[in-house]
């Protein structure tokens, strides 16, 4: 096992998936932990994170020292490096250029650290200080044209330190060198992967759930789906689903959550059919955020009845991914966007949380769940919102707009899918406009029907998109398919906009 310890940089987790990605397993402790609670864990090597601090300023997060001592080797990255050289008795210092993205960097030496990396290799630079003067026992082992002092080493103790990241893939021998850290300095083992993440994350759910019960909300979602199977796997019949099915769910949706849950993994699930009720409350409602609002809190109040049902329930299970710990501010990370995951459950409920997933990134829990024999239609599911196909008709909800939508939104899915597209796109889907009506014809035949609208994007994290370049037989099969498989279409458009300045649901 590696420690990390985090000091607040947004790398952090990056290192710990590139460890993870070298076979050898690690976890990120924070950097207030004691040298007794770090070394408790037995590490083969420790790495001290990146991070936004200076270390001269008077409150800049520090490391326990002792943690020096131990015999064991440390890796220090960028701040990292910073603080192992001004706690061990170097000076670090800003310099006029700050050096930001990429550099040269030149070897000095012949540190193991860098064995088998070219002379000059390209790096990625972030940093604001830098490293005057190196602790005693320390000698350079490579610089940049702006950084004389961008490694160093000291190879009796085996502490190293570099100011660039070599986490990132901009730093294209990143992983030669935190190979070399890990197997030729810390006689790592690799071999590590998903299956013993398995082991590791079900040893660990059944010491926090002692005896008790625990609640899981699924929406048949790739995270929550991961999550669940996981907890199963620790505790069996200890753990309840809860499926809170509004009605807005895709065609064949609701069906594929039970059959899977319930025949596939055996799960304890209480279905519970929403649907009619839902559809009364947003009766008359067409404004946007007041949809989004009753939905988002009768799916908590039907969840929390639900809950109260079952005895002796302390914890619940949350999906929560990584990128959903930094987006929302973690202890060491700050804030970058407070987002809008409504048809969520809210931070207040009387339950403790066992997220699972916590470390991981998207690719990662995808793989974890093929590891747990989750179906491909679930692992690859594109997002979808909480609340579902309701934001996708544009006005009011009514059960035939829903159907007409379910059955469009159905073909333009299946096209895609049997032109080998779905992995391209980020998330396709079609909405229904239900304000405008316009004229057709059909089987000779005037007609005055709805217009579906085609919605298809690229994007890496939803935050900003682009509209997916069909090619034009593509959308010719989804608008032929569209008009004469579902009754009361007539029109279909294609939305060719990005995000900004579109958002990419429609509402
Ligand atoms: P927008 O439309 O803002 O969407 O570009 C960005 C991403 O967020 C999803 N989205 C939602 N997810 N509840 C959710 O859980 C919501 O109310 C909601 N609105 C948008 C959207 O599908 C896209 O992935």
């Amino acid at each position: 096992l590696v420690v990390i310890v985090d000091f607040g940089g947004q790398y952090a987790q990056l290192i710990a998936r590139r460890v993870r990605e070298c076979g050898v397993y690690c976890e990120i402790l924070p950097y207030v932990k004691s040298a007794e609670e770090i070394l408790a864990k037995n590490p083969k090597a420790i790495i001290l994170s990146g991070g936004p601090a200076s270390v001269n300023a008077p409150d800049a997060p520090k490391v326990d020292t002792r943690i020096f001592d131990a015999g064991i080797p440390v890796l220090g990255i960028c701040y990292g490096m910073q603080l192992i050289c001004s706690e061990l008795g170097g000076k670090v210092a800003r310099p006029e250029k700050r050096e930001y993205g990429h550099a040269m960097f030149y070897r000095d030496g012949s540190s193991p650290l860098f064995e088998g990396v070219s002379k000059e290799t390209a790096v990625w630079m972030s940093h604001g200080d830098s490293v005057t003067d190196m602790p005693a026992g320390f000698g350079l082992a490579g610089h940049t044209d702006l950084t004389p002092t961008a490694a160093v080493a000291d190879e009796a103790r085996r502490i190293y330190g570099v100011q660039f990241h070599p986490e990132v893939v901009h730093t294209p021998e990143g992983t030669t060198m935190l190979k070399n850290f890990l197997f030729e300095i810390a006689g790592c083992q690799g071999g590590w992967s998903m299956g013993n993440y398995i082991d590791i994350a079900v040893k660990s759910i059944r010491e926090q759930v002692g005896n008790h019960n625990v609640i899981c909300a699924l929406s048949g979602g790739v995270d929550s789906s991961v999550a669940a199977v996981l907890v199963h796997k620790a505790i069996g019949d200890q753990l309840t689903c809860v499926f809170v099915d509004h009605g807005f769910l895709r065609l064949g949706e609701a069906e594929q959550v039970v059959d899977t849950f319930t025949n596939k993994f055996n799960m304890k699930l209480v279905h519970i059919d929403a649907s009619k009720h839902f559809m009364d409350l947003l009766k008359g409602v067409t404004e946007p955020e007041k949809k989004r609002k009753t939905i988002g809190a009768e799916f908590i109040h039907t969840f929390q009845e639900e809950a109260n049902k079952i005895p002796d329930v302390k914890f619940l299970v949350q999906g929560t991914l990584y990128p959903d710990v930094v987006e929302s501010g973690t202890a060491t990370a700050s804030t970058i966007k407070s987002h809008h995951n409504v048809g969520g459950l809210p931070k207040d409920m009387k339950f403790s949380l066992i997220e699972p997933l916590r470390e991981l990134f998207k690719d990662e829990v995808r793989q974890l769940g093929r590891e747990l024999g989750l179906p491909e239609e679930v692992i690859n599911r594109q997002p979808f919102p909480g609340p579902g196909l309701a934001i996708r008709i544009i006005g009011e909800i009514t059960p035939e707009r829903l159907d007409i939508l379910r059955r469009a939104d159905f073909i333009v899915r299946d096209v895609i899918k049997q032109r080998g597209l779905y992995n391209d796109i980020w998330q396709s889907f079609a909405v229904l406009p239900a304000a405008i009506r316009s004229v057709g014809v059909q089987g000779d035949e005037r007609t005055y029907d709805y217009t579906v609208g085609i919605r298809a994007v690229t994007s890496s994290d939803g935050m900003t998109a682009d509209y997916f370049h069909f090619p034009w037989e593509v959308l010719d099969e989804m608008s032929r398919r569209i008009c004469n498989e579902v009754k009361g279409v007539n029109r279909v458009v294609y939305d060719v906009t990005s995000k900004p300045p579109s958002t990419i649901e429609w509402e």
